[in-house]
């Protein structure tokens, strides 16, 4: 990851176009569903079934979802570019590695792994839809989306290697993030105080436009291939 040139940050934006719910905005998963209720460690204990069916619901809409050009744009520089180019992403989708994308650092975890909260094993489940909810783990311990929660700090390794690539980078590609969510958000600063040039995509205004170079309005599925 450390030496890559060219570093592309995404958030939830680049999968709008593959019909995947962004998390702010009018269409937005927080517009309808309290993030405390449903993705704080809190929220698990006092309702596990609630905030699982939250997220059954949610790994039912991203199976259906395909990746799309905006997605497949990225593992193709990825694919030319190789050990120069790096992937951060905040979305838990998993579209990223559907598309081809290899070295993903995930910043906020993945969606389609569980953790026992007694035990803290973790394993693939791609199980859709989920039964039945809540999941168990053979230990009896009640199992959790293996993604960032509200309040709690991200995993240390993804962080790091965030950092690093932020640091290094040449080029840092801010790609369908509001660029509200911390530490997430504070990447692009670091890499702009690090001398990189900064790139926008993204059809609306966000707090990193003024730490921009290039701003490209528009659709990351429609700006993202023409890169190539
Ligand atoms: P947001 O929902 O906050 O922001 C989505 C961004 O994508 C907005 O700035 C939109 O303008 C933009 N956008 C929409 N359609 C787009 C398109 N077709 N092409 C490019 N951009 C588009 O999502 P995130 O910034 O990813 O955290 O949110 C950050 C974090 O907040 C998420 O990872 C999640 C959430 O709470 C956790 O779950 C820990």
């Amino acid at each position: 990851m450390g030496a890559a040139r060219i570093v592309a940050f995404t958030g939830a934006g680049i999968s709008a176009e593959s019909g995947i719910p962004a998390f702010r905005g009018p269409a937005g998963f927080w517009r309808n569903y309290p993030p405390e209720k449903l993705a704080s460690p809190q929220a698990l204990p006092s309702d596990p079934r609630l905030v699982w069916e939250w997220y059954d619901w949610r790994c039912q809409v991203i199976h259906k979802a395909e990746p799309n050009p905006g997605h497949r744009a990225l593992a193709e520089i990825e694919r030319r570019a190789r050990d120069q180019f790096a992937l951060v992403t905040q979305n838990v989708d998993g579209l990223h590695d559907r598309a081809g994308s290899y070295r993903i650092v995930k910043l906020h975890g993945d969606i389609w792994q569980v953790r026992c909260v007694v035990c803290g094993t973790e394993q693939r489940n791609e199980q859709v839809p989920l039964e039945p909810l809540p999941p168990r783990c053979s230990c009896g311990g009640l199992l959790r989306p293996a993604v960032v929660w509200f309040g709690k700090t991200l995993p240390a390794g993804a962080w790091e290697q965030a950092v690093e690539a932020a640091q290094r980078a040449e080029v840092f590609l801010v790609i369908g993030t509001s660029a509200l969510v911390y530490p997430a958000a504070g990447l692009v600063q670091m890499a702009r105080h690090s001398g990189a040039r900064v790139a926008i995509v993204n059809p609306d205004p966000t707090p990193a436009d003024e730490l921009a170079d290039w701003i490209l309005r528009g659709q990351a599925g429609e700006i993202l291939p023409r890169l190539l």
